[in-house]
């Protein structure tokens, strides 16, 4: 088997809220290696410190919210604990980008889709004529399996997945390394969640980047993942290929979240991931 090759290095890192009353300690001494072109999914309950984790790798974590320690290092030797905010910019998006948590919703209400992905990528410095940024667009909008012309319409005239296929699509648009994707179907049906979770998968591989997948679904985090990470209490209690932490978990909150699935729905998602990977080498 190739030797995998790191694309980041996460190590003990530490995300503090200082609340009047007590800091919170929401990321507690986490390390984590992400590898290159890999799908990794972060499971865990609510308040575990999974939002927190993703959005102190973008250096977005707010006031009272603070880093209070590590690093994580890509693979060219950047610190993205340590970057200045000014270079920071350039990496946000071109190398580690962010579907967030309800992502639809942070869709510019007043304006075309298409208006809205143009404006990200002239933001982030694409100064190529309009036909071609355009191009650009309509290619983008295909390649999260929507239709070139939804990028006339505006965000209320779209449906839940449709709009989260936007926020996909915009998110790819500067062909980033990394895609942390925050729960990125949870407001979505099962169907629509499979789909898209799909879609992920498709552009993951073209891209050759690596995803690190937040959700609270086990049975997605199946069918999606290849290794599986648990966060418990702002801390990362198991680290495992997907299989292994669906037939053997160690920890008793693993245990306690595998149980929680019914065995046949466990036995089928394992099998549509084989299936996945089988079809992902073709
Ligand atoms: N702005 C804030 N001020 C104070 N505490 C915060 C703030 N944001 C998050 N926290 C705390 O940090 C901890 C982790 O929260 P986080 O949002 O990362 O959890 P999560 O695992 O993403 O949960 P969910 O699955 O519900 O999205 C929680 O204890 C939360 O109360
Ligand atoms: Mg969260």
């Amino acid at each position: 088997m190739k030797k995998k090759e790191v694309l980041l290095d996460i190590e003990n890192l530490d995300v503090h809220f200082a609340t009047r009353r007590r800091v919170i300690r929401a990321v507690d001494g986490v390390s984590l290696k992400i590898y290159k072109g890999e799908r990794f999914g972060l499971a865990g309950e609510s308040g575990s410190g999974k939002t927190t984790m993703l959005l102190a790798l973008l250096r977005m974590i707010k006031t009272p919210g603070y880093i209070a320690g590590g690093t994580a290092v890509l693979d060219d030797g950047t610190d993205l604990l340590t970057k200045s905010l000014d270079d920071f910019r350039k990496i946000r998006m071109e190398r580690v980008t962010m579907v967030p948590q309800g992502a639809m919703n942070s869709l510019n209400p007043v304006m075309r889709i298409a208006d809205q992905m143009i404006l990200t990528m002239r933001e982030h410095g694409d100064k190529s004529e309009k036909n071609i940024i355009r191009a650009r667009v309509e290619e983008l909008l295909v390649s999260v399996g929507l239709k070139v012309e939804i990028g006339m319409l505006y965000p209320h005239e779209l449906s839940g997945g449709m709009k989260q296929r936007v926020c996909i699509a915009q998110a790819i648009c500067l062909n980033p390394n990394l895609i942390l994707a925050d729960e990125p179907t949870s407001a979505l049906d099962v169907v629509v969640q499979r789909q898209i979770m799909q879609t992920l998968t498709k552009l993951q591989q073209k891209l050759g980047a690596s995803v690190l997948l937040v959700g609270h679904d086990m049975g997605l985090m199946a069918q999606f993942a290849e290794r599986i990470g648990i966060m418990y209490q702002g801390n990362l209690v198991e680290v495992d290929t997907a299989e292994n932490i669906f037939t053997k978990p160690q920890h008793p909150y693993t245990k306690s979240l595998i149980s929680s699935i019914p065995s046949f729905e466990r036995k089928d998602r394992l099998e549509l991931q084989s299936e996945n990977k089988v079809s992902s080498q073709n």
